[in-house]
């Protein structure tokens, strides 16, 4: 009986081995297993064996019924395709199926981050303030008094008479100076929201980027390269900039950046107002009452400040001609940026 049931055992497993479609399995199951297959008949035929080998010829009889089901069972489960690299059932040079939908980083985002890569290569760190903000950060430490005729370029909207959303990002400086003692050379992004009617250059909401150097010695001729450096490294061209006069409260000499026109290069035309000009950032050297607010011993140090509007940036790099684009999510808009940036 011991010598049947091992020639059952390998015939078996060479008979499951060779088989190749599941109808084939389910064939070989019924002939070893089924009701009149050749296990079943060699465990009914256990009632002429003799009783004291019984208890021992049943239990092998059982192990090879249970051996040659989960043969069976792997033998299906490998045909039907779940076996592992089994020829027949897993092509690895198949492609695979493409993803429905993939995000990407909106294209103000994109732009943020590559004109903060621009700074990091120059030595800049970078921080971060509140978007609601202390009308005593945003608008009096800046040098703005109360009452002021400039606060009124850079109307917002308030939560109370000392909190409102920040119209800019120039608060972030005070703050920052506040807890670092120069030499210090950081750049503020972030969003800042003015009370403006929407049209095609104007959003009650938009991105700025600040930048603020503060050293012994630094100078106007320190702006200008970092400025040069930005523009050549953003725009990929060496593009001329120039400096015009300009006033803000929180910068004595103010100045504000031109970059010629990358389109018609400085000859005049739609897109730069026919002046050959684009105006790309306001700047100036620290007002000696910011580095007052600040806590800074007077006269002992100097240092620049930049402000840019990411927003008019992303539009004068990739040829946007309304703002309001870039807040309504209009994925058709969008997806044209998908790696692009
Ligand atoms: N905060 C100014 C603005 O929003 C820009 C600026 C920043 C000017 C830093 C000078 C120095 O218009």
């Amino acid at each position: 009986m011991k010598e049947t049931i091992d020639r059952l055992r390998s015939a078996g497993t060479v008979r499951i081995e060779a088989v190749d479609t599941i109808a084939a399995v389910e064939a070989t199951r019924v002939a070893l297993l089924g009701r009149k297959g050749e296990v079943t008949l060699l465990l009914r035929g256990l009632k002429d064996v003799d009783p004291a080998d019984r208890p021992t010829v049943g239990a092998e009889l059982n192990r090879l019924k249970v051996e040659l089901g989960d043969l069976l069972d792997a033998r299906e489960v490998a045909i039907a395709g779940g076996g592992q690299g089994t020829a027949a059932s897993f092509d690895l040079t198949l492609p695979g199926k493409p993803p429905a939908a993939v995000g990407t980083n909106h294209p103000l985002v994109s732009v943020l981050e590559s004109i903060c890569d621009i700074f990091f290569g120059m030595g800049f760190s970078r921080g971060d303030g509140p978007e609601v903000e202390l009308d005593y950060y945003n608008f009096t430490a800046l040098n703005f008094p109360a009452d002021h005729p400039a606060r009124d370029i850079q109307d917002t909207f308030y939560i109370n008479e000392k909190v409102c959303l920040r119209t800019q990002t120039s608060p972030v400086q005070v703050r920052y100076m506040e807890r670092t003692e120069p030499p210090l050379a950081c750049i503020f992004p972030g969003r800042v929201y003015r009370n403006e009617t929407a049209d095609a250059s104007h959003s009650a909401e938009f991105y700025q980027i600040e930048g603020l150097v503060v050293d012994q010695n630094i100078s106007l001729a320190d702006l200008k390269n970092t400025v040069d450096t930005f523009v050549q490294n953003f725009f990929g061209a060496d593009e001329p900039t120039r400096f015009r006069p300009h006033y803000f409260p929180f910068t004595e000499p103010s100045v504000e950046v031109d970059m010629q026109c990358m389109v018609c290069r400085g000859k005049g035309c739609g897109v730069c107002g026919q002046t050959g000009w684009l105006e790309i950032m306001g700047a100036g050297m620290v007002h000696p009452n910011v580095f007052a607010a600040a806590g800074y011993p007077a006269d002992k140090y100097t240092g620049f400040a930049f402000g840019m509007g990411i927003d008019r940036i992303a539009m004068l790099k990739y040829g946007i001609n309304d703002i309001r684009l870039l807040y309504e999510n209009d994925l058709r808009f969008l997806q044209q940026f998908r790696g692009v940036l």
